[in-house]
């Protein structure tokens, strides 16, 4: 099975789905795409022998490049993993059901635009939230509105600040990113 990957920032999602499939006879991510020529997920791409490329909005949302590339590819299943852009519907058209999303947060709350990276911890605490969590799902058109695949809840206590509820988001990112994306291209 082969998975693409698209991601804007940092890309420890990227890096952590990348090592879990390392040397996996059935899953192997072949592809990383980001919108961002600095993102460090570059970086980590190229430490991890895995082909990565940027691409700006033109090639992304006007024209067929990155349709292209992904035709070429084939993949079995597109991952965003911290990608910043909304999909485009004539890139979702051509892969029903196979781009899926992680997002910071419990859906339906904490979504939309502009509530990525920091901005939706501190509207967490902001509001007194007891609990946050990681949301997968599949992509539609709207930001962070297709069919939840996954949750997993998180505690958050009165002291914790927006970086503590960031730290513990990422762990449970990194703990169920990876087994979430293997069951769905072992259904
Ligand atoms: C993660 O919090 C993810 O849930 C959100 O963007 C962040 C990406 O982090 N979509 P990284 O680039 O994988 O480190």
């Amino acid at each position: 099975k082969r998975v693409v990957i698209f991601a804007s920032g940092s890309g420890s999602n990227a890096e952590n789905l990348i090592k879990f499939f390392h040397n996996n006879d059935n899953v192997s991510v072949i592809q990383v795409l980001t919108n961002n020529p600095h993102a460090k997920v570059l970086d980590r791409c190229k430490k991890l022998n895995i082909s990565a490329l940027s691409f700006n909005r033109v090639a992304f949302s006007k024209s067929e490049d990155i349709l292209n590339i992904l035709k070429i590819q084939k993949p079995d299943l597109i991952v965003l993993a911290g990608f910043l852009w909304k999909f485009p519907k004539f890139i979702l058209n051509h892969f029903p059901n196979k781009v899926i999303n992680i997002h910071p947060a419990l859906l339906p709350k904490y979504g939309g635009k502009g509530m990525y990276g920091m901005h939706v911890h501190e509207a967490v605490v902001a509001n007194g939230e007891k609990e946050s969590g990681i949301t997968i799902h599949y992509v539609n058109e709207n930001y962070d509105e297709g069919a939840i695949i996954f949750q997993e809840k998180c505690e958050i206590l009165a002291s914790d600040t927006p970086q503590d509820v960031a730290s513990k988001i990422h762990d449970l990112e990194m703990k169920y990113f990876p087994k979430v994306v293997n069951d769905i291209l072992n259904d």
